[in-house]
């Protein structure tokens, strides 16, 4: 059992609790966000989870994490560093090869209490490690990783381009680096649901933050051979709650009158008449480089 950690700066490697690197805390205008992220949004992954539900509805031939691990392409044996790593489910596909080490690390430390216990706990890779830190301030030396992943977290960060200038500094020259993240058109169906209903964006939040295209650009400076992948799928979603719990998991949904939820449930009802099922389109994408010499 890891112990409780408390708020505040600690981190923990190897289960032991630690004083010290969650860093960052200085001054930009948005500096306060990831403060509320891990408190509220990421204190747990009760509300990450309640979003991940829907992708149940897919229909691709292969899982997203598998996919992940396909097109990320880690060196066996690697030395891998994820940033943002979260309750840690992307280390239950098999696609990743039990050759690798791994540092997981998040801002948020009830992430990391449900990450390291599910990671090590399959017994799968050579060795598992975690510690909170901030993407902006990773407590790493220059030149440690042979690998760093930072998977659907970017669009997080205030400062998106600090966090992958830090990404880079970390891994050795010839490392890897890949970042996911979500097309400003990903769920386009669904996220019209909530501009209806309460005036949300029409568009993936999360895409437009920082998506598949931003990502792109801000990394080809950086590293060389930048690559991007697409995952594209269909939901067909045949329990309209699915939708409603997905879109009520996150500000401003969370807070939606009673009104604005028979509005949306209505939209849903309206969108399945025809077969049954609601169609939401998927495009999400994974952006690799490797660290010049
Ligand atoms: C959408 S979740 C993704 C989790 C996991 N990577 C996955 O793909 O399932 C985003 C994660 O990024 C973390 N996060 C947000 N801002 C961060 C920051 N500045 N530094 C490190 N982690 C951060 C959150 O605590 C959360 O666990």
């Amino acid at each position: 059992m890891l112990p409780r950690i408390e708020e505040g700066p600690a981190s923990i490697a190897g289960g032991v609790l630690k004083e010290g690197a969650l860093a960052d805390q200085q001054g930009t205008a948005t500096a306060g966000e990831p403060e509320v992220l891990r408190q509220t949004q990421y204190k747990d992954s009760s509300k990450l989870a309640r979003r991940a539900n829907i992708h149940k509805y897919g229909r691709s031939p292969i899982g997203w994490f598998d996919w992940v691990a396909r097109e990320a392409q880690l060196p066996d044996g690697a030395d891998v560093l994820e940033v943002g790593c979260g309750p840690g489910w992307m280390w239950t596909a098999e696609g990743f090869s039990p050759s690798l080490s791994l540092t997981l690390t998040d801002i948020s430390s009830g992430m990391l209490e449900e990450a390291l216990p599910r990671v090590s706990g399959l017994g799968r890779y050579r060795a598992v490690a975690g510690q909170v830190a901030d993407a902006r301030t990773l407590p790493f030396e220059t030149g440690r990783f042979d690998a760093v992943l930072a998977c659907h977290m970017l669009y997080h960060v205030p400062n998106p381009g600090r966090a992958l200038a830090e990404m880079v500094r970390v891994l050795r020259p010839g490392g890897v680096l890949a970042v996911t993240t979500n097309g400003d058109d990903n769920m386009g169906e669904m996220y019209m649901l909530a501009h209806r209903a309460w005036g949300a964006p029409e568009r993936d939040p999360a895409g437009l933050a920082f998506g598949i295209d931003a990502a792109a650009m801000e990394m080809a400076p950086l590293l060389s051979g930048v690559t991007v992948s697409t995952f594209a799928d269909e939901l067909q979603v045949t329990d309209g709650e699915d939708i409603v719990a997905t879109l009520t998991s996150y500000p401003p949904g969370d807070e939606a009158t009673e009104a604005q939820l028979a509005t949306l449930r209505a939209a849903i009802a309206e969108g399945m008449r025809g077969d049954g099922a609601f169609h939401i389109r998927k495009r999400q994408g994974l952006v690799r480089g490797i660290r010049l010499e």
